[in-house]
Order: structure tokens, then sequence, then C-alpha cells
């Protein structure tokens, strides 16, 4: 049985004060849920992450804590990054690679994101790989050959009691922020395509072990509906995630 896990995305959001503040109402909201059935993970820039995690501990909040970004070298002279190491330091357990902000604006390729997804699990976290395929790529049935490709990088080079603990992100880039979603079907249609893949490159075992989310304007209205096929296993939540009503509500819709 895979958990399921909800994962916030809180983006360039959010300052260490107005992190606490967020984590602590996301706590209320979720008073007296039953967190063993459905994994909930915050993922706030690195500037909130001693915040939140000193938090969490002190409180014994069951939240799991995630970075978004991470370096693939263990230490150096790489000005302005953040080693695997320092975030496994503060006790952050998944650490999202791969974000198409990440790919469009900041050059990361697959090689990179590949990289990045070794590192992280050489320093014991969990890398949420994100995949998708802009709007164009979708018009020109394209969709499964990004996927596979971004996928079948990532799976390059990580054993496979790693690679059947890493979480993909299906995130279509034209849904990301614009309130579009994909449909249930579709949703699903391209998940099992990468549940598909993986088995291909990594084996059935691994195949049927890895989370696979979707992510891309999730919200408490249209969360029941996105989590309930068979092969989605939680969301990854940008905008919605900053709510902390709104994110509680998205948990409760978890089947
Ligand atoms: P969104 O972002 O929920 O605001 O569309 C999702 C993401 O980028 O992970």
């Amino acid at each position: 049985m895979r958990r399921p896990l909800i994962a916030g995305n809180w983006k360039m959001h959010l300052t260490h004060l107005e992190a606490l503040t967020l984590v602590q109402q996301l706590s209320h909201e979720l008073a007296g849920r039953d967190l063993d059935r459905v994994e909930v993970a915050v993922c706030p820039p690195f500037t909130s992450l001693r915040t939140v995690q000193t938090v969490i501990d002190s409180d014994n909040m069951e939240f799991s804590l995630g970075a978004q970004n991470v370096h693939y070298e263990e230490e150096g002279a790489y000005t302005g990054e953040v080693s695997p190491a320092m975030l496994k330091a503060l006790r952050v357990r998944y650490v999202i690679v791969g974000h198409s902000e990440r790919r469009e604006l900041f050059g990361e390729s697959d090689e990179i994101v590949a990289r990045k997804a070794r590192a992280a699990f050489g320093a014991g976290l969990v890398p949420i790989m994100c995949c998708g395929e802009t709007e164009e790529e979708r018009e020109a049935g394209a969709t499964e050959d990004k996927v596979e490709r971004q996928v079948t990088a990532a799976l390059r080079g990580l054993r496979p009691q790693e690679a059947s603990r890493m979480v993909v992100a299906y995130e279509p880039i034209w849904a990301i922020g614009t309130g579009r979603t994909a449909t249930p079907a579709d949703a699903q249609t391209t998940i099992a395509t990468i549940r598909r893949l993986i088995g291909d490159a990594a084996g059935a075992d691994v195949a049927g072990s890895v989370r696979i989310l979707y992510g891309g304007s999730v919200k408490a209205g249209n969360a029941a509906a996105l989590l309930s096929p068979d092969d989605i296993d939680g969301a990854l939540v940008g905008g919605s995630s900053l709510e902390a009503g709104e994110f509680a509500a998205i948990v409760r819709a978890s089947p």
C-alpha cells in the first residue's frame, strides 16, 4: 500500500515569522485528523526551514519537512547553494528536485535533476522529482516522450531501494498556478504511463512502490476528484498550500 502524500510547496513566499504562523494554523486545522493514513509535508523556503522544523519538533506536529531545492555536491565553492547534508541536519525529509520553475527559469537540465536526486538519497533525503509537459508539447502529442525523458534520466544511477522510495510529481506546466487542471482521467492516464515507464526502467516492484503525485492548481474544490484515481498517490500543492484552511481541506479530501 502506498501512503498518500500531500505536500505544500510554498515557493518564494513567507518570511520565517509568517511561516511559523502558517504551520501553527495548519496544525490547528488538522488537529485530531488521522495523519497515519495520509502524510502531510510542508516545503518552505530555506530561510524558514529552521523555524518550521523547531515548531514541528517542539509541538510534536505530525508534519514532514521538505525543502524546495538542493545542490548536488556535498560541499565546496558554490556561492548561494545549499548541500544535502545541510538539509539533513535540519531534519528535512523531502526535497523537491526539477520543479518546472527551476528547469525553465534556472536552466536545470535532466542531468542536473538526476544528480540532485542522487545526491539527495546519498544524504538520506527523499527527492520529490517533478516532471510534466508544456501546453505546446501536450498539443503536439509529446507528453509521454517528455515525461519518459525526465523520469528515465532521474532513475539512472539510483539503486533499486532508492528508486522505490522516490516520489514523482506529475505537474503539467500549463496547470501550474493557472487555475486550470488536468481532468482526473487525464492525470490518471499520464500517471499510469509514468508508473509503466518506471516499471520498464526499474522493475515492477519499484513501480508499485513509487508514490506519484499530481500537481497543478489543486484546490479544496477539486482535490477529491483529482486524488481518487488509483495511480494518483497525493498532490503537490502550490498556491493553495499558503492558506491553512484550504490546504487542510485538501488533506481531508485525500481518499
Ligand atoms: P499550484 O503550484 O498549485 O499553485 O498550481 C503547484 C506547484 O508548482 O507545485
